[in-house]
């Protein structure tokens, strides 16, 4: 079990009390332990059914992952339950269900953005860090499962922004390499015929607010500085977002664009609609999947390109964390450990190619064979910025959406979005 070392076998059962009583006993001496509603909260006890709520699973792979752990435990049984596949619904229905203080949610398959607001409104139940090898986990994904030095998540899936590109179209058009700037990258549109240039997920949601972080950090701005303070009104920032508002306007980026999240940006890079897109690594997969994909083997990926040199991408990815209204936390626990153990992150990489948490996958022999683009994704995660770490984030993205929705329809200059979210975000971000 390499994702959380027990300090006791989890499969037997007197080992099993001694082990949640520790667990127990750890959580409450954080001082911690979760809302005080009633006898569940803060505590890691108790065994039996549970649920695993989580957006729709477009990698395919999670039911799987759920009946290996079925078959291996008949009196604890994980049913998945799917929310929505946009991350802005999955959150509205993970608050309601935690206001409402409902136990229908055992684990939650948290973005990494969440942490933050569910661990301070003590919607989560605190993890003992002792119970977890945290040192196995890429380092950037233990601070998004953290919140004022405790841990409320157990990393699980990581993901940064990639430039998936035509290798086929970039050959027949005489072009050796990815493009490293945009520059570049209009270039090489330039010669290449038939497709749209450039896409990525600019709906209004939170994919524009990764999207548009991305195209701020590959400008050298940010949106918040590395003590957390908002600093967007700058001429870096406008550089990075009049990246997208020219794209639009120039046609660039297709119009239909605009109404693209992950889906449908994957779709239309599959009918071979695009020379390159701005996307997360679980499209290599799918995209090579015979069937509905007309690009298979014809594509590779390559760090974000950017204003100069290549970009910054957007750290996203998704923990598992405990609600604290929930039942058979110490089923839960143990369900945590088994998704995030060395053997199921391999075979999740291998079955679906999301970016796993554990670092030494990404210098495994065989996995490196079937995955040649691993070292560029690891240089890309440990490259990759976070969005703001902010209790109250739900109303920061829904402020880098308006405002950046507002300027890719021409609705605001840029230079007014931009400084109309600092403005906001000054307000909703005290570091
Ligand atoms: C991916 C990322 C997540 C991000 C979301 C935006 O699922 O892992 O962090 O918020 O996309 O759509």
């Amino acid at each position: 079990m390499a994702g959380i070392s027990r300090t006791v076998p989890a499969w037997s059962r007197g080992a099993i009390a001694i082990g949640a009583m520790a667990v127990v006993l750890a959580a409450c001496g954080s001082g911690k332990t979760g809302s005080g509603s009633g006898d569940a909260a803060g505590r890691l006890s108790g065994r039996g059914p549970i649920t695993l709520a989580q957006g729709k699973d477009t990698s395919g792979n999670v039911q799987n992952q759920v009946n290996t752990w079925n078959s291996r435990h008949p009196k604890e049984q994980v049913r998945l339950i799917e929310l929505p596949e946009d991350a802005d619904a999955q959150r509205q229905q993970m608050v309601q269900n935690a206001q409402t203080k409902s136990d229908a949610y055992t684990v939650l398959n948290l973005d990494v953005v969440w942490t933050s607001e569910f661990a301070a409104n003590r919607w989560i139940t605190p993890l003992p860090k002792a119970q977890f090898d945290l040192s196995k986990f890429l380092p950037p994904t233990v601070q998004t499962a953290t919140y004022r030095d405790q841990l409320y998540a157990a990393p699980w899936k990581t993901d940064a922004g990639l430039l998936y590109y035509r290798t086929d179209l970039l050959k027949k058009a005489g072009i050796s390499a990815p493009p490293k700037t945009w520059d570049e990258m209009k270039t090489d549109c330039g010669k290449v015929k038939g497709v749209n240039c450039y896409a990525g997920q600019f709906d209004k949601y939170e994919g524009l607010t990764c999207n548009f972080s991305e195209a701020v950090d590959s400008a050298g701005g940010v949106v918040v500085d590395d003590q957390g303070k908002p600093d967007v009104n700058t001429p870096q920032a406008k550089q990075g977002l009049d990246f997208l508002v020219q794209g639009f306007k120039s046609g660039l980026i297709p119009k239909e664009a605009i109404t693209y999240q992950e889906e449908p940006a994957r779709r239309a890079f599959e009918k071979g609609n695009l020379l390159f897109l701005r996307q997360w690594p679980y499209q290599w997969a799918l995209s090579n999947k015979p069937g509905s994909s007309k690009v298979v083997g014809k594509f590779d990926v390559a760090p974000l390109p950017g204003l100069g040199g290549p970009g910054a991408p957007t750290l996203g990815g998704h923990n598992l964390a405990i609600s604290a209204f929930a039942k058979n936390k110490a089923t839960a626990l143990d369900f945590i450990s088994f998704l995030t153990s060395e053997n199921t992150e391999r075979a999740n990489l291998l079955a679906s190619s999301e970016a796993p948490t554990l670092a030494s996958l990404y210098g495994d022999p065989e996995l490196r064979k079937k995955f040649p683009y691993l070292p560029v994704l690891k240089a890309s995660l440990l490259n990759a910025k976070p969005r703001p770490k902010a209790v109250r984030y739900g109303d920061v993205t829904a402020a880098i959406q308006e405002d950046a929705y507002a300027a890719l329809t021409g609705k605001m200059t840029s230079d007014q979005a931009l400084a109309d979210l600092q403005n906001k975000l000054g307000q909703l971000i005290q570091p």
